[in-house]
C-alpha cells in the first residue's frame, strides 16, 4: 500500500500497516479525503484512533502528510496516515479494518460511484474497507445548478445508496439535511457549507455494533 509521506510516498505492507492500527482503539477511514485537513484536524481531538485519508491524489495530500511527519511538538500527529488510493482498489492492507468510514462531498467520479452510477462503483469498496462493526457516514452537498448531475436530497440518497450499503452488510440509520448550521472543517465543507450555503444530505449507516469512539468520531466531522 502506498503511504503518502510529503512530497514522496513509501510502500508500507499489510503486515507493517495492521501492526500500526494495532496500538489504536479503532481507525477511521477519509475516502476522497482532498487534501486531508479533516484527519489532520481530528488526529488531535482523537489520539486513540488511527485516523487514515485515501485519496488517489497524492499531491493534494502531501502538504498534511508533511505536517502529520513532523515531531508532535511542531503538529506532528503519529494517528495520522494518508493512503494513495483509489475506493475501487481498496489496497489489501485496509481490508476490513475500518471501524469508521466517511465520504464528504464526493464529485464527480466519486459521486458516480456513490450513487451507483458507474461501473464498478457500487461502493464495493466500503464494503471491503469495513470492519465487521463498522459506522459509515456520507455528506453529499445538494446540486441544484449543474445539468446531468442528479438534485441529491435525503430520499433521494437513501434510495440510491441503501440497496448497495445493504449488500455491504450496512442498514441505514438516519438519512437527513445536516442543520445549516452546522461546520465541517474540511476543506471542501468550508466551500459548499459556509461559502455557498449548499444543503447538505448527511447519511448514517450500520454495520454490526461500532465502537463508540468510532461513533464519536464520526460524529465530531460535523459540529
Ligand atoms: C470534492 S473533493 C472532496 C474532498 C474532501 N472530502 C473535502 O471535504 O474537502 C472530492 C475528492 O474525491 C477524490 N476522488 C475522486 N475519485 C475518487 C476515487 N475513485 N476514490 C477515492 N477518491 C476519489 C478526489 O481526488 C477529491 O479529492
Amino acid at each position: 500500500m502506498r503511504v503518502v509521506t510529503g512530497k514522496s510516498s513509501v510502500e508500507v505492507s499489510a503486515r507493517e500497516f495492521r501492526a500500526r492500527a494495532a496500538g489504536y482503539d479503532a481507525l477511521w477511514l477519509d475516502i476522497g479525503t482532498g487534501d486531508g485537513a479533516l484527519p489532520y484536524r481530528l488526529a488531535g481531538s482523537f489520539p486513540d484512533v488511527l485516523c487514515a485519508g485515501l485519496d488517489p491524489n497524492v499531491e493534494g495530500m502531501a502538504e498534511n502528510a508533511h505536517r502529520a511527519g513532523r515531531k508532535p511538538a511542531r503538529g506532528g500527529r503519529a494517528n495520522c496516515v494518508y493512503v494513495a488510493a483509489s475506493v475501487e482498489e481498496p489496497p489489501g492492507a485496509l481490508a476490513g479494518a475500518a471501524q469508521a468510514i466517511t465520504i464528504n462531498f464526493p464529485w464527480a467520479a466519486l459521486l458516480a460511484i456513490v450513487l451507483g452510477e458507474s461501473d464498478g462503483g457500487t461502493l464495493t469498496g466500503l464494503g471491503a474497507f469495513a470492519a465487521e462493526d463498522c459506522v459509515a457516514q456520507l455528506l453529499v452537498n445538494e446540486v441544484t445548478d449543474l445539468p446531468g448531475v442528479p438534485s441529491v436530497a435525503p430520499e433521494m440518497l437513501r434510495e440510491r445508496v441503501g440497496p448497495n450499503l445493504a449488500a455491504a452488510g450496512f442498514v441505514i440509520e438516519s438519512c437527513e439535511w445536516l442543520e445549516r448550521e452546522a461546520q465541517v472543517r474540511s476543506r471542501w465543507g468550508g466551500r459548499l457549507i459556509r461559502g455557498s450555503g449548499r444543503r447538505v444530505v448527511r447519511l448514517r449507516a450500520l454495520r454490526g455494533t461500532p465502537p463508540a469512539r468510532a461513533l464519536a468520531l464520526v460524529e465530531a466531522v460535523s459540529d
